[in-house]
């Protein structure tokens, strides 16, 4: 379905190259947070605080499997590539573009976001053992992988184009 899907850890830059990959192909952008967001009307912490994690990545899939437009770019959520299901859907309607960032550079860019959750409530102990854990499903969901050190954007989003 010709859809370019990028996933990753959070911080790893997912929206900024997807706004600018979507610049450069002069393809819609979609960011899977904010379209949850939009379309339940709570915030990601309220989603979590009211409701819990589950629910949320009950909605994660319910997008990936509903959503039809073709032709786009999508920056998902860090969690969205652990559930085997979500992993299929978007392997089978696009190209899958993992961005691998390394963790202290990810840990400098979230550790004060009051807007991921799962953040405000670990240690960065607990923050980068998950990181770990996920690591292996980013690897193996995607089909170009990009390492995001040392690169700009501009040669991030030109090596993805
Ligand atoms: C999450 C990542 C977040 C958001 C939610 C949970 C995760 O998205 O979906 O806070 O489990 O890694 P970003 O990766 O865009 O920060």
């Amino acid at each position: 379905m010709n859809r370019i899907y990028l996933i990753g850890f959070m911080g790893c830059g997912k929206s900024a190259v997807g706004r600018r990959l979507s610049f450069l192909l002069k393809l819609p952008f979609y960011d899977m947070d904010k379209e949850i967001v939009r379309q339940v009307g709570k915030t990601i912490p309220e989603i979590f605080e009211q409701h819990g994690e589950e629910y949320f990545r009950q909605l994660e899939t319910q997008f990936l499997r509903n959503f039809k437009q073709d032709h786009c770019i999508i920056s998902t959520g860090g969690g969205v590539t652990m559930r085997k299901e979500n992993q299929k859907i978007m392997r089978n309607t696009g190209l899958v573009l993992f961005l691998d960032a390394p963790f202290r550079e990810i840990w400098r860019r979230i550790h004060r976001d009051p807007n991921r959750p799962i953040v405000r409530q670990s240690t960065r102990e607990e923050i980068e053992a998950l990181h770990k854990s996920r690591y292996k499903a980013y690897k193996q969901t995607a089909h170009i992988t990009i390492r995001t050190e040392f690169r700009t954007l501009r040669q991030i989003t030109q090596y993805a184009a």
